[in-house]
């Protein structure tokens, strides 16, 4: 950092790299994230057997460490270029400091010798210009903000952050450290020096690892660190103490501007980008709504307003995305904006994030969350009181609202949200919204829309041989554009009538397209068909990169490839839907963005989220599975046209019949659909859901105060269009009623005005199951299955246990083939055997339905098809390989991973469900164990791998097996040297790979570093002191 007041110079740059590297190569005070806790130097025998330890390491160091100490002195008591040194030190990372066998330490600092022999000059070649441009701005502010209030402020935080131990992007940060006075004198340093505890030590070595950015830190790097603090620094001041913005870049250090023209290619903003960020409403923290059509470059304005939170205003924040494989790909693409700019990025997706977070005292929080974690992360903040700690929210695709059970989540948790924490902003996206006016109203949010796409969208409907353009100006809404121009032979007709071929080879192998299909199977036929009529020629283009997938592909199935996607594939065609393991997608997905296939005949799932746009989209039929195209599907497939920077425009081609022309030309010209509540349609999971957890988390106890709250949800503003024969408030005691009469709530209510006042309360099975966020359809069998497994649960394998965790709403679309049920059953020990009697499955019932015979005994086909998939998920996790589980099951790929998925996530559920209830105390140390097998699915020496997000099993293999063999190896791995040992990793991912490893290892380091602090804190009542 430099300092105000200071003429910056290259000399002085080279004086002061120098003086620091002095300081900090001799110097075993190294700075860490922990900041110096005076209470550990307390009188109790362990600490003064830790300083006879010190006190003789310190003795037998060599006199380096003396002569170091003595420049040191010497340096402090030189005034202003003191100041000047501590601040490089504050930010210098270099030194780590490992623990030795024998417990002694030692600095490592290689670099630092080197880097006090680097030329001044080319500290400041290194430096982007902006930074250069920077440096004079600074030196040229100087004097005006020395004389400034804020000046004074603004120093103490320096001194402060010069003698603290903690992280240099955050010291500005702990208002607590910047407002204590610090003591500068060189004696007090002296002591600093010598009582240099073994703990502070441990902790360093603990988190070198997680420090390391890379192994060789230079100098120049070291000064970029320190220009940034200073940046992050005035960054927050600006946005504290101006509307405008006066940080180099939207208030955010120009950093930031770098990091996202390095990772993402962002030269300069969108012209609406830009306006959108200098929105008054934003200024003033209001909520905000803003739609754009698709690719319109949404996520980059919630980015910087996300960095602008965690940098500028010190809070934590909460991006809720729709899918896990999306949080995914954001953690990965986000971990490197928190390794350089000193924040943590956490997952909360599947059956990973911890309730509540981990409080951090220095680093804020990404929480990158699905909507069912985003939404028990937010109660779990609430209920300890943490709630304003989110400074704000991002809800990308904002339209889900109006999706099913996860539409009611999602609506569940901004509602509570807005009426808990008034200070947590909201900022909410979309491509796809009609009705903004009532979203407007809910979430009380300022709106911005803008009709900008950056690649013109050219709209056509095909009928019979004709191209139509799409024109809402024409009366029928159609306008000619073209004949189709192909020659068919009657064979080929008869096998394509629908003219696909000749639609994609306009643009294929040289651009690249996407062919939507209605179902799976259409899916993989189109694509066979597509490469059983085009020419050879197709074939040569990028032969060996084809070949490699295919390879790869073999690698991921462990020596089988999809034969489908064996033959379509040399043609440079895949299929892609949800039958394939997410490591057959991601390779596919990564082999299409980089060109060496060009055409995906795809389901709509592709169209949410993923971002693999297409010179051409083809729409096989308006249909989805059996259902006519809804608008917002139609809006976001046709969406994925046009490659920003690549095509000149993009074009999307409905495929139309005859009988269907009338509904396309209103589906076409129709405004989209409108985005409805679903709290009543979706009553278990939606309205009695929240009012238990209301209750529960103690937000509205009483019917007036659950009344209050449920109109400010999004169904309190629709209510007279959803709740017509009932008003909200009877609709809201008939759900407490019921929950009362389920025996999760306490209380009464009844007609009496008076009795309104009456408080609810939860009891233990509500509170288990808003805490496990169980459906309630669901928690009163759960609680019966889960006790009665108390009577006689089955121990000799996990089969039992795994039956408690294979989720409830999986089993009604499972038919089970009864000759595998019986197969499957017959090779189970007689102990395992005997699991299926208990659960009410009798062996003569299996028996009978695979011979056929008819049966008489009511047995309960639920628990029946439970125990199927039980049966799945046994087999899947004794022989973790997917590729055989489902040949063995006749199942898809993909349905048996989801399976597995899904039981990973309820797993981790019932935990929490068990945890509330003492009598199922003995589950916990049982599921916590099962969470992990189920989450990890894989050869135990591969998990510490798959943590990081984005490292599926192929990938952790190929990893292993290149020697990277935990998660420190990767974090300090060289990302040039990683592309070179494995297969098929691009620079971008292993860059990424190597950010997301040192973002969890930091992650996990941290949260133990709080563990230790909070161990070692003395506690302020202890008896007989005062
Ligand atoms: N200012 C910019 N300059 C260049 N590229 C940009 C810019 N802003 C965004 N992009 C790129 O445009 C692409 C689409 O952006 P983004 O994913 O944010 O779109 P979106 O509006 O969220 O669309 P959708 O509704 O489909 O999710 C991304 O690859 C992104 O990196
Ligand atoms: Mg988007």
């Amino acid at each position: 950092m430099i300092p105000f007041g200071f003429t910056f110079k290259k000399a002085h740059l080279h004086q002061l790299s120098v003086q620091a590297s002095i300081l900090l190569c001799c110097n075993d005070s190294e700075e860490d994230m922990f900041g110096d806790y005076d209470s550990f130097c307390g009188n109790d025998s362990l600490l003064a057997q830790v300083d006879d330890i010190e006190h003789k390491y310190l003795q037998d160091k060599n006199m380096d460490v003396k002569a170091a100490r003595e420049i040191t002195v010497g340096n402090l008591q030189s005034g202003i270029h003191q100041k000047k040194q501590d601040n490089f030190s504050a930010s210098e990372k270099a030194s780590v400091l490992k623990a030795d066998k024998e417990g002694a330490c030692q600095v490592q600092d290689r670099d630092l010798v080197d880097g006090s022999r680097e030329p001044a000059e080319s500290l400041l070649d290194d430096l982007p210009s902006s930074q250069l441009l920077y440096f004079e701005k600074m030196d040229e502010l100087s004097s005006a903000f020395r004389t400034s209030p804020d000046s004074k402020e603004r120093r103490e935080c320096v001194n402060s952050s010069s003698n603290k131990i903690r992280s240099p992007l955050s010291y500005c940060a702990d208002a607590e450290h910047r407002n204590r006075p610090m003591d500068f004198s060189s004696d007090s340093k002296c002591v600093l020096l010598k009582t240099e505890s073994l703990k502070d030590h441990l902790k360093s070595a603990m988190t070198g690892n997680a420090k390391a950015q890379t192994l060789q830190v230079s100098k120049t790097k070291q000064l970029k660190e320190a220009v940034l603090s200073e940046e992050i620094f005035v960054a927050r001041k600006a946005i504290e103490s101006s509307s405008v913005d006066i940080g180099p870049f939207y208030g955010l250090p120009s950093k930031v501007k770098d990091l996202f023209r390095q990772l993402r290619g962002i030269e300069t903003l969108y012209e609406w980008q830009h306006d959108c960020l200098m929105l008054e409403s934003l200024q003033q923290r209001k909520n905000l709504i803003y739609s754009l059509p698709t690719s319109g470059g949404k996520t980059l304005v919630a980015e910087i307003m996300i960095l602008q939170e965690l940098l500028c205003r010190q809070k934590d924040v909460l991006m809720i995305l729709p899918y896990v494989a999306i949080v995914q790909e954001k953690i990965r693409g986000l971990s490197s904006f928190g390794i350089e700019l000193g924040f943590l990025v956490e997952e909360y997706a599947g059956s990973k994030g911890r309730f509540p977070p981990i409080k951090r005292r220095v680093k804020k929080s990404l929480y990158i969350a699905t909507i069912e974690k985003g939404h028990a992360l937010v109660n779990s903040l609430i209920e300890t009181d943490r709630i304003s700690d989110l400074g704000l929210v991002v809800v990308d695709e904002l339209h889900m609202l109006g999706e099913g059970s996860r539409g009611a989540i999602l609506e569940i948790t901004l509602a509570k949200i807005l009426y808990t924490s008034k200070n947590t902003q909201i900022i909410g996206m979309s491509a796809t919204l009609n009705n903004v006016g009532d979203l407007q109203k809910f979430l009380r949010a300022e709106y911005y829309t803008n009709n900008f796409r950056p690649v013109e969208l050219k709209e056509y409907v095909k009928i019979q041989d004709t191209i139509y353009a799409v024109d809402s100006k024409t009366e029928n809404g159609f306008t000619f554009s073209r004949l189709l121009n192909f020659k068919y032979s009657s064979c080929l007709e008869k096998a394509d009538p629908d003219h696909i071929i000749a639609l994609v080879t306009e643009v294929i192998p040289n651009y690249s397209c996407l062919i939507f299909c209605p179902t799976k199977k259409n899916c993989e036929n189109v694509a066979s068909m597509v490469c059983k009529y085009l020419k050879k020629e197709f074939r040569a283009h990028r032969e060996k990169e084809k070949q490699d997938l295919v390879e790869n592909l073999k690698n991921i199935g462990n020596g089988s490839v999809c034969p489908v996607l064996k033959q379509t594939i040399p043609f440079g065609i895949a299929y892609h839907h949800s039958g394939l393991t997410n490591d057959e997608r991601k390779s596919i997905e990564e082999a299409y963005s980089s060109g060496v296939l060009c055409l995906l005949a795809c389901t709509a799932t592709l169209a949410a989220g993923v971002n693999l746009p297409a010179r051409r989209v083809i729409l096989r039929a308006p249909y989805v599975a059996n259902d006519f195209l809804k608008k917002n599907q139609y809006k976001q497939m046709i969406g994925r046209a046009g490659r920003a920077g690549i095509d000149d425009a993009g074009e999307s081609i409905l495929i139309v019949q005859e009988k269907d022309k009338h509904l396309v030309r209103d589906l076409v010209n129709s405004p989209l659909e409108n985005c409805y509540s679903n709290l009543l349609l979706e009553l278990t999971k939606g309205m009695q859901s929240l009012l238990l957890s209301l209750v529960g988390l103690k937000i509205a106890v009483t019917c007036e105060e659950v009344n209050n709250f449920m109109c400010g949800t999004l169904l309190g503003v629709q209510q007279q269009l959803l709740s017509k024969e009932k008003s909200l408030s009877e609709v809201i005691k008939d759900g407490l009623e019921n929950l009362i009469e389920k025996g999760l709530l306490k209380g009464r209510i009844s007609e009496k005005d008076h009795n309104s006042e009456c408080t609810l309360t939860i009891t233990p099975l509500g509170k288990a199951t808003y805490k496990g966020s169980i459906d309630l359809a669901y928690c009163n069998l759960l609680y019966r299955d889960l006790k009665k497994g108390l009577e006689g649960l089955i121990l000799e394998s996990n089969l039992h246990l795994l039956y408690l965790a294979t989720p409830y709403d999986v089993t009604s679309s499972c038919s089970p083939d009864w000759m595998i049920y019986l197969r499957q059953f017959n090779q189970l020990s007689a102990a395992e055997q005997k699991v299926a009697d208990i659960v009410g499955v009798p062996e003569s019932f299996i028996t009978k339905k695979a011979s056929g015979q008819a049966i008489r005994k009511n047995v309960d086909s639920a628990v029946v098809n439970r125990l199927y998939l039980t049966f799945v998920l046994y087999t899947l996790v004794k022989e973790t390989n997917i590729w055989n589980v489902s040949e063995k099951f006749n199942m898809s790929r993909g349905y048996v991973q989801n399976l597995l998925n899904s039981a990973a996530s309820f797993a981790s559920c019932l935990l929490h469900f068990c945890e509330e209830l003492e009598e199922f105390w003995v589950y916990k140390a049982l599921l916590t164990e099962l969470t992990k097998q189920l989450t990890y699915c894989v050869k135990t020496e591969l998990i510490p791998l798959m943590e990081v997000a984005g490292v599926l099993e192929a990938r952790a293999k190929q990893l292993y097996n290149a020697g990277y063999k935990t998660l420190a190896h990767l974090a300090n791995a060289n990302p040039e040297t990683l592309i070179k040992m494995i297969e098929h990793l691009s620079r971008r991912q292993a860059k990424q790979i190597v950010s997301s490893a040192k973002m969890l290892l930091s992650e996990k380091a941290e949260a133990l570093q709080e563990e230790v602090e909070e161990l070692l804190k003395v506690p302020t009542d202890i008896p007989g002191t005062h």
